[in-house]
């Protein structure tokens, strides 16, 4: 009779485990699907900051290796085209590819660029 309540105390405890490991693991599963869908909230500034910023500068204005980004007289397609395929003029030499996410937010990046007037 004194190994009942032992028993016992294991099934509860092995019952309050369980329900610890559901409560824990369930939320987790139910975020899993969700995860994929988030890269859709595309931060055009940060990209430019991580992609473009260390020639353009942080604020576009340019740098001694890019010029001004701020009041370009260009269209959301000749940017996306700069982006894609870079640049040699009269100020140097602006390699392709420097940022290379999809078509989409190549577009975005381009109009976030050409809103600074
Ligand atoms: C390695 C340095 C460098 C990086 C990084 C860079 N650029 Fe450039 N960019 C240049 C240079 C140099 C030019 C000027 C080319 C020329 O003389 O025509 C330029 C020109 C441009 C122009 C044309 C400006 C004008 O006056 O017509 C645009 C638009 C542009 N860059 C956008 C971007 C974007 C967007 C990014 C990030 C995805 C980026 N650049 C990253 C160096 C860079």
């Amino acid at each position: 009779m004194t190994r009942k309540p032992f028993y016992g105390l294991m099934l509860g405890g092995t019952v309050l485990f369980l329900l610890l490991v559901l409560i824990v693991y369930l939320p987790n599963k139910g975020k899993a699907p969700t995860e994929p869908t988030q890269p859709t909230s595309f931060d055009a500034e940060a990209a430019f900051q991580q992609s473009c910023s260390s020639c353009h500068g942080k604020d576009l204005q340019g740098s001694a290796a890019a010029p001004s980004l701020v009041g370009l007289d260009l269209t959301v397609d000749e940017v996306v085209d700069i982006i894609t395929n870079g640049r040699k003029g009269s100020f140097g030499f602006m390699p392709p590819n420097m940022f290379t996410g999809s078509d989409a937010e190549k577009k975005q990046l381009a109009e976030w660029i050409l809103s600074h007037k």
